[in-house]
């Protein structure tokens, strides 16, 4: 394997992006990470591509949540199972499976095996999907190293990437396990943390491409510690949205602004305080959900004032637009007592808004070309 120099060179000339490096910081900071001209561009290309899919495929994996597909397929053959099932005999086969499980019996008694089929094709292409991304990670990295194309810090931390894709794999699994024997569906805990784990990787794929398309700034921003606290938030409200979903807490609670005729439902601590009441009741769950949602939209506001001088300003106002519409979405949500195209929506709205949030912070660090500074920069 063929590790390229800072500058993604076997010579030390620098590599300049089109302009003047005047001074060694300029060539240090332009220099990270960055592979020769050649594979510029492809690199660029990969590495957002790969955070696109890996956003589709945090949808499709919504989709499969929301239409009750995720317990279809009672098995993990991470290679033999990217075949679905060919043939009547082998289709009939993988419906008996499924008819052990609970869900079969306390929730699709009598399902045909049309309907069965439907809802293992979700389950299936959700798991295909995960198989090409881990192919999508693995084997481009393995030809940019090959050929010298990517530094070798780069190369590191897109080896973690796979390592945490494939991770999420076993994720995945360890919770459709949760919902095959006492249960009817996946445990919430182990849903929150599935999702968590993909937008931690949605977000860090992000962040790369970001940081390999532009150059850091000499000095970050006096406003990176609170971009980079404001993009927390907004995960933390996304795993927070996980408890609400995996408990289906959207269909309770189908009023705004109270809940139930009150500001703090009746049902929050009901049986005394227990902290884990926080993430196993539908009250709570939702009432959490919401607050989180009141605080990162005043938290995104107050952040786009604060940015409102400094070259980051149209992302700090897309972000606290942009939580300002995903709180409506949810709000309308519940009100339709969560249909499927609302959850889908409110789901694309997260990502949305989250990667808004991982621009802002790394406009921060980063010189992302918004528009020049009207005075000083933050
Ligand atoms: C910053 C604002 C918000 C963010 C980032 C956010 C994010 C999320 C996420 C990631 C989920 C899980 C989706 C899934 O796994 O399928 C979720 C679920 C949900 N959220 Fe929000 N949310 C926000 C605001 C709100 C508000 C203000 C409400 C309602 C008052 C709300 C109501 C819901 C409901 C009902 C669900 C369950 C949907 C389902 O079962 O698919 N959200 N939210």
């Amino acid at each position: 394997m063929r590790w390229s120099n800072a500058a993604g060179r076997s010579t030390c000339s620098a590599y300049d992006f089109g302009k003047k490096m005047t001074s060694t910081s300029d060539f240090m900071l332009a220099a990270a990470d960055r592979p020769g001209p050649a594979f510029q561009r492809p690199v660029a290309v990969w590495l957002f591509a790969l955070t696109a899919l890996v956003a589709a495929m945090v949808l499709l994996g919504g989709a499969t949540r929301l239409t009750d597909s995720g317990l279809s397929i009672t098995e993990w053959a991470p290679v033999t199972g990217a075949l679905p099932p060919f043939g009547e005999a082998a289709w009939r086969a993988e419906f008996e499976k499924y008819k052990q499980i609970p869900e079969y019996g306390f929730v699709n008694w009598g399902m045909s095996l049309a309907e069965f089929k439907t809802i293992y094709w979700w389950e299936w292409a959700h798991r295909l999907m995960g198989r090409v991304i881990g192919l999508a990670a693995l084997l481009p990295l393995i030809f940019f190293a090959a050929r010298g194309a990517i530094s070798r810090s780069l190369g590191l931390k897109l080896a973690g990437v796979v390592v945490l894709i494939g991770a999420q794999g076993a994720l995945g699994w360890w919770m459709v396990a949760s919902g095959l024997t006492e249960r009817v569906d996946v445990s919430q805990y182990r849903l929150a943390a599935h999702l968590g784990l993909a937008v931690a990787l949605f977000g860090l794929l992000l962040w790369l491409a970001l940081d390999y398309s532009n150059k850091r700034r000499a000095k970050p921003l006096k406003l990176a510690p609170w971009a980079a606290t404001l993009s927390l938030a907004v995960y933390g409200q996304i795993i927070l949205g996980a408890f609400v979903a995996g408990l289906r807490a959207g269909g309770d609670y189908n009023t705004w602004p109270l809940m139930d005729g009150a500001l703090v439902p009746v049902g929050y601590f009901a049986e005394g305080p227990r902290f884990l009441d926080l993430f196993e009741t539908v009250a709570a769950t939702q009432f959490n959900h919401r607050l989180g949602a009141y605080l990162v939209a005043a938290a995104a506001v107050a952040f786009w004032l604060a940015a409102r001088r400094s070259d980051i300003a149209p992302v700090a106002r897309a972000l606290a637009l942009a939580v300002a519409a995903q709180a409506v979405l949810g709000i309308v949500t519940v009100l339709n007592a969560t249909p499927i195209a609302l959850g889908l929506a409110h789901q694309a709205g997260a990502l949305f808004v989250f990667a808004t949030a991982v621009t802002a912070f790394y406009g921060c660090v980063g010189e992302i070309s918004m528009r020049k500074p009207s005075s000083s920069s933050g």
